[in-house]
């Protein structure tokens, strides 16, 4: 919302969002399903491209996804085998952490980009750049989908842990297009604390100043 003075915005409610990483078993209604599927439908995209598909996967369906995750984290410990090279191996706790957190979700909306391809296609400059942009309009949708479950009082996890097992879970999706995220939605019995943010100053660079100061 721009205030009065015309050169600043309110933050509202977006502040109020957690991720959250523990759910209790109550499920998620296709109703609920289906809202945060369209706020993530009226997010912003470049030409309009509207590059984003989402495939809901709740029921047994989950074991078949932490199956896989698995499958590809294994895969990663490994060297022989491992998509991510040396220096990842830090980052495997936490993707087996993710993995226990997709299990116990009731569901979790993958958002591929219909556009996009797999990261075993070499790209020219062009097209990394179009994916770029594909991405940000994804990204967008995506936040919008975490919002509007927030405002439905229903828990979020954005996860890209899943990319431990890229190829692993594309085999078992069986969909076309390049997998951008998972996200796990539930309900939580927990509170969640907010994690400290930078300091707002120290991120922004003022080039100019406002109008109305000058006046
Ligand atoms: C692109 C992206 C990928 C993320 N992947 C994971 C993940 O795989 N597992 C996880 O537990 N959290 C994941 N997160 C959540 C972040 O850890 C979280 O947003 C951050 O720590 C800030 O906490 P907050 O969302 O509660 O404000 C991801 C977030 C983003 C935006």
């Amino acid at each position: 919302m721009i205030k009065e003075d015309g050169c600043s915005m309110k933050i509202s409610e977006i502040v109020t969002r957690r991720s959250i990483r523990h759910f209790i078993s109550k499920e998620v209604s296709d109703e609920n399903i289906k809202g945060i599927i369209e706020a993530g439908m009226w997010a912003p995209s470049e030409h309009n491209e509207q590059p984003w598909r989402f495939i809901v996967i709740r029921g047994d369906e989950r074991k078949n996804l932490v199956r896989a995750l698995k499958k590809g984290i294994q895969k990663n410990r490994s060297e022989k085998d491992a998509i991510f090279g040396d220096g990842y191996e830090k980052y495997i706790p936490a993707a087996i952490y993710t993995a226990r957190i997709l299990e116990q979700a009731p569901v979790i909306i993958f958002v591929m980009n219909g556009k996009g391809q797999d990261y075993h296609k070499p790209r020219s400059v062009a097209e990394y750049l179009m994916e770029l942009t594909d991405i940000e309009s994804i990204s967008a949708a995506i936040q919008n989908m975490c919002l509007e479950a927030t405002a439905r009082g229903i828990g979020s996890l954005w996860t890209c842990n899943i990319f431990f097992a890229y190829d692993e879970i594309k085999e078992w999706i069986h969909s076309d297009g390049e997998m951008v995220a998972a996200i796990a939605f539930g309900y939580t019995d927990r509170e969640v604390k907010p994690l400290p943010r930078k300091p707002l100053e120290s991120l922004i660079e003022y080039r100019g100043t406002c109008i109305k100061e000058k006046e």
